[in-house]
């Protein structure tokens, strides 16, 4: 855990801000910068972000709970999204997902103790042709069944 922003992390945020004419609209920004650097939005860490971009610390909480792609923890260095939309849903992510639960032994949110994987759901990823799909970091892969995860795994060390 990272309980500090770097100077550069501060010059960055403060670099976002002169860009807008209002502060606030530059705190989605810096709270990635502080994500990025952190691994995570530990309180330390938005503590910080509200006071370089001198807001109160609840309202950049508020901002940063409301969207997923920010996190309080840190995830593994392969985070596992399985779509759990309409069109997977139809086609049996529930078995893929049990499945995933079952092989890396975890529930969902969890990361594996060694650092390798986190496991969520998503909703739809916009690859519903190859449903029941997921994503390992960038990758797509569909259509899933419990019996090819494993050899999917395998390419993420
Ligand atoms: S519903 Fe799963 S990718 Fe669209």
């Amino acid at each position: 855990m990272k309980a500090a922003l770097s100077e550069a992390s501060k010059v960055e945020i403060r670099r976002l801000m002169a860009q807008f004419p209002q502060r606030q609209s530059a705190l989605l920004g810096a709270l990635f910068v502080a994500q990025d650097e952190a691994g995570a939005l530990y309180p330390e860490i938005i503590a910080e972000v509200a006071e370089v971009i001198d807001l109160p610390v609840s309202e950049v909480t508020s901002v940063a709970s409301f969207y997923h792609l920010y996190r309080f923890s840190p995830e593994g260095r392969h985070l596992i999204q399985v779509c759990t939309n309409i069109s997977c849903l139809l086609s049996g992510c529930d078995r893929v997902l049990r499945a995933l639960k079952q092989r890396l032994d975890i529930e969902m949110g969890g990361t594996t103790p060694d650092g390798r994987f986190t496991l969520k759901t998503a909703e739809c990823l916009a690859a519903c042709e190859t449903a029941p799909m997921m994503m390992v970091g960038p990758d797509r892969h569909g259509p899933l069944a419990p019996e090819n995860l494993d050899e999917i795994l395998a390419r993420y060390g």
